[in-house]
């Protein structure tokens, strides 16, 4: 079957299908409708689909109710520069874990964020309770004790105060397999994604480095968490419900830019 079918009676032979195609799969046929270049590699993005105005383009390997409208001006400009300078990184949280429902809206929409070469390889394990994050964050201070890291953060943990994962109800982590072209950025990318979107609902998140850090050095946390063999842990981060509300926004470093 073809890369793309083509309605001729709704395409326009405006070409802008052609245009947006990332990897040149498409070219116009003698009269100027798109057709797939056999020998073009294509990497699955759906632009020509999505781009099309008319609807005249069907990406073959894509499903058609995987489109969904876009919506590039739902919101204003000023509003998402204010969520993300208000977005904190959360280190109290309320013990209560979140609904699913909750998780699986902030996992839908980190699935949205681009992947080099629209890979899409990066995979979540979402670990849930108060208790199962600070069973984990014990396995981090394990790892921390044996490698001499961090010895404020062990000092604290024999005190009793967890500061690894700050006694947030969900841990979650984004992997990749090992050999994956650039799984390290997509799964920041994509956690950054679910950052923001926790932010937008009113919940709490804060990147786990040190988690990160041991689930890719100390095997144990890795088991805890479940990451398969062959796959490598990227992004992690703590969610919840913030204990607390910040009423203003902390100053930033100047601006550094060079124009050229
Ligand atoms: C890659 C990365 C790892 C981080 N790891 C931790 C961490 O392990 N624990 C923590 O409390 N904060 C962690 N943070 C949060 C930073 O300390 C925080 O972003 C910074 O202090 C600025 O505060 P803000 O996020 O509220 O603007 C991390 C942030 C990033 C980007």
């Amino acid at each position: 079957m073809s890369l793309i079918q083509v309605d001729e009676v709704l395409c326009r032979k405006d070409g802008i299908c052609i245009r947006v195609c990332p990897k040149q799969c498409l070219v116009p046929d003698a009269e100027g409708r798109p057709v797939a270049d056999p020998e073009s590699a294509c990497i699955d993005c759906g632009h020509c689909e999505a781009v099309c105005p008319h609807g005249a383009l069907r990406h073959t390997r894509l499903a058609t109710d995987g489109f969904v409208p876009a919506r590039i001006d739902a919101v204003a400009p000023e509003a998402l520069a204010a969520l993300m300078r208000s977005r904190r990184s959360v280190r109290a949280y309320k013990p209560d874990t979140l609904d699913r429902p909750v998780l699986e809206t902030l996992l839908e929409t980190a699935r949205y964020a681009p992947t080099g070469v629209n890979a899409q390889q990066v995979c979540w394990n979402v670990l849930s309770g108060a208790q199962a994050c600070r069973d984990l964050a014990g396995l981090v201070v394990d790892w921390m004790r044996a490698n001499n890291v961090m010895p404020l953060y062990i000092e604290l943990w024999d005190k009793g105060q967890e500061v690894v994962l700050r006694g947030a109800p969900h841990v979650a982590v984004a992997h990749t397999p090992k050999d994956a072209l650039i799984g390290s950025v997509d799964c920041v990318i994509a956690a950054t994604y679910m950052e923001l979107a926790a932010a937008s609902m009113g919940l709490g998140a804060c990147w786990a480095g040190i988690l990160m850090f041991a689930a890719k050095n100390h095997p144990p946390v890795a088991k805890a968490l479940g990451i398969p063999e062959g796959n490598e842990v990227h992004a992690g981060l703590m969610l919840g419900r913030p204990q607390f509300r910040y009423t203003l926004a902390p100053p930033r470093k100047p601006l550094r830019v060079a124009w050229l």
